[in-house]
């Protein structure tokens, strides 16, 4: 599979949203990945529902939602029927994320667990095969613009060689401070869902960027 492009819409023009949702339509990205915080698991609050609305009435792609928040049992459906196609919770807002991942899935979206910087990759091992997704944190989640946390690369390796065998079509995304000279390596290393926020939304020319992005092609290094 190659690799998917996530512009994150934390990033985003939010008093012309629309603008910025019709560029990431006309791209080549495919998902919009979408940043929910809730002040208590994250020190920021980004935004909720009504956002959410307007964002997929003009987004033409999946929705990648993220959620940053504590006990995202009680907000699960509702975000499924906000249409989500992809929710992910993470590990340490969790107490039963077996049933958790069970809930996502049984609503028909994908179901993807973050880590954060700190959380080892093999605290997934007993749910793999349960998951459609990974999102390894490459900052601590709370802010766009963040510097990328080298730690990451082996994160990735490590999370390939487990899903190995067992889950080959998982898949890895990464997210947090993701640009055009580190994309080539973090795809090498097994990441095959770029997010990136601010590298896109402050290029001058966004929908280039995220070409670029798209059309790194494995084993080769732009940097
Ligand atoms: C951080 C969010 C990221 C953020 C990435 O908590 O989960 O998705 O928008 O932004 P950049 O690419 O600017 O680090
Ligand atoms: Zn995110």
């Amino acid at each position: 599979m190659s690799h998917l492009i996530a512009p994150s819409v934390l990033a985003a023009n939010f008093a012309d949203l629309r603008s910025d949702i019709e560029m990431v339509n006309e791209s080549a990205a495919d998902w919009f990945h979408v940043d929910i915080m809730d002040g208590v698991f994250v020190p920021n609050i980004s935004f909720g529902f009504p956002v959410l609305d307007a964002i997929r009435r003009y987004a033409k792609k999946p929705l990648d939602v993220h959620l940053m928040i504590v006990d995202p049992d009680r907000y699960i459906e509702q975000f499924a029927a906000a249409g989500a196609a992809v929710i992910t919770v993470h590990y340490e807002a969790c107490r039963h994320l077996h049933r958790t991942i069970g809930a996502i899935r049984s609503l028909g979206c994908r179901a993807g667990v973050a880590l954060n910087p700190h959380t080892p990759v093999s605290l997934l091992d007993d749910v793999l095969e349960d998951l459609d997704m990974v999102l390894v944190m490459s900052v601590n989640p709370g802010f766009g613009g963040q510097k990328f946390i080298s730690r990451t690369y082996e994160k990735l390796r490590a999370l390939k060689a487990l899903a190995a065998g067992r889950k080959d079509d998982l898949l890895i995304e990464v997210d947090g401070g993701v640009n055009l000279s580190n994309a080539p390596d973090l795809i090498n290393a097994g990441a095959n869902v770029l997010v990136a926020g601010n590298f896109v939304f402050s290029a001058e020319n966004p929908g280039e960027v995220i070409g670029s992005m798209k059309g790194i092609t494995p084993g080769t290094r732009l940097a």
